[in-house]
């Protein structure tokens, strides 16, 4: 059994910069068509030169594949002046509450401080992409900011909001009541829940913000990603980190799929009988949601024995990605431009 995929996109990644991006720019471009890129670099990417030249170092690294980098500015308190020359440049931009993830240390300290930048991001149609955590209890923090995402999506009706990395059924729910936002899901969070980071030995490498929640969040995303709800987007959060910042005391967040991700999307999907919702869950929807029109790429995924490999090298680099030294289902056999 097999499936071809037109031109997967990856919504929310991060391709880090220097050595890392080069080791792990490849391994997304291999396979998806594009990918919209997170501007969490340290310093972030506030600046129309940051952007641009970050866009050249990612098209630099990808090697020979075809691959678009959608650049995503690090929302601040911008000009209008500001806003109208990045617009065309970027495919939105991304709200960090202050120190709420890796790298967010520059994000906004306070959210209604900034409503005349959401109004002038309204009025031009930027996107608005957020990381929806406060700095509440690490298991309530999605469900608290689902007050501030109605209140924007209430105030600023025709400003295009995603909820990034949803976690909870309560931001599933909001979908289907404010037509203005969007939301993207990683691939961890259609299968783990808390239990499989904690709940026995600690994994360092399935911590994650935000942090997988309970079984019945967990439902709630995969029927809506399996369903292949028209509002929500593969975005894998795909998060490198050195081993030595995940396999030591104070590990850092985030999980390491994009190498996988396809091929375990479709073992996934397969599992629940939804194959054919797949393309609409990892392209089509996004394709709609941004109107963005990505190169053809077809990526054929077949029911084959995968072993992940236990960690991917390079660049003086070590990344373990979920599922090291696992044997998935699925398997990328071709890929053709
Ligand atoms: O787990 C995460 N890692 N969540 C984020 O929001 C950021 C990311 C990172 O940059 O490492
Ligand atoms: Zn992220």
């Amino acid at each position: 059994m097999e499936i071809t995929l037109r031109s997967p996109l990856d919504m929310h990644l991060h391709l880090r910069d220097a050595e890392m991006m080069k080791l792990v720019t490849p391994l997304t471009a291999e396979t998806f068509s594009g990918a919209v890129i997170m501007p969490n670099l340290v310093p972030p990417v506030t600046t129309l030169e940051m952007l641009h030249a970050y866009k050249e170092r990612i098209l630099e690294s990808k090697g020979e594949h075809q691959f678009d980098p959608y650049m995503v500015m690090f929302f601040k308190d911008y000009t209008e002046k500001e806003l109208v020359a990045a617009k065309d440049h970027m495919i939105g931009m991304k709200l960090y509450p202050a120190g709420a993830t890796t790298n967010s240390e520059a994000g906004v300290a306070q959210i209604d401080s900034v409503e005349h930048v959401f109004k002038m991001m309204e009025e031009m149609e930027i996107p608005l992409m957020v990381h929806g955590e406060t700095h509440g209890f690490v298991m309530d923090r999605e469900a608290e900011f689902m007050s501030i995402y109605e209140h924007l999506a209430t105030k600023f009706p025709k400003l295009q909001i995603t909820m990034e990395h949803i976690t909870t059924a309560k931001a599933v729910g909001m979908l289907d009541r404010f037509e203005n936002l969007k939301a993207t899901v990683t691939l961890q969070h259609l299968i783990i829940t808390l239990d499989d980071v904690a709940g026995g030995f600690l994994k360092p490498h399935l911590f994650c913000k935000p942090i997988a929640k309970r079984p019945e969040d967990r439902e709630a995303l995969l029927q809506a990603a399996l369903q292949a709800h028209p509002r929500l987007m593969f975005g894998s959060d795909s998060a490198p980190h050195p081993i030595s910042k995940k396999e030591c005391c104070g590990c850092a967040a985030g999980v390491f799929t994009a190498p996988l991700a396809i091929a375990r999307l479709a073992q996934l999907f397969d599992e629940h009988g939804c194959l054919e919702n797949l393309q609409a869950f990892i392209s089509d929807n996004a394709q709609k949601l941004y109107g963005v029109k990505p190169e053809s790429k077809l990526v054929t995924v077949s029911k084959e024995s995968f072993e992940v490999p236990t960690s991917y090298d390079g660049h003086g680099h070590k990344v373990v990605p979920m599922h090291a030294g696992e044997t998935l289902d699925w398997k990328v056999t071709g890929v053709k431009c």
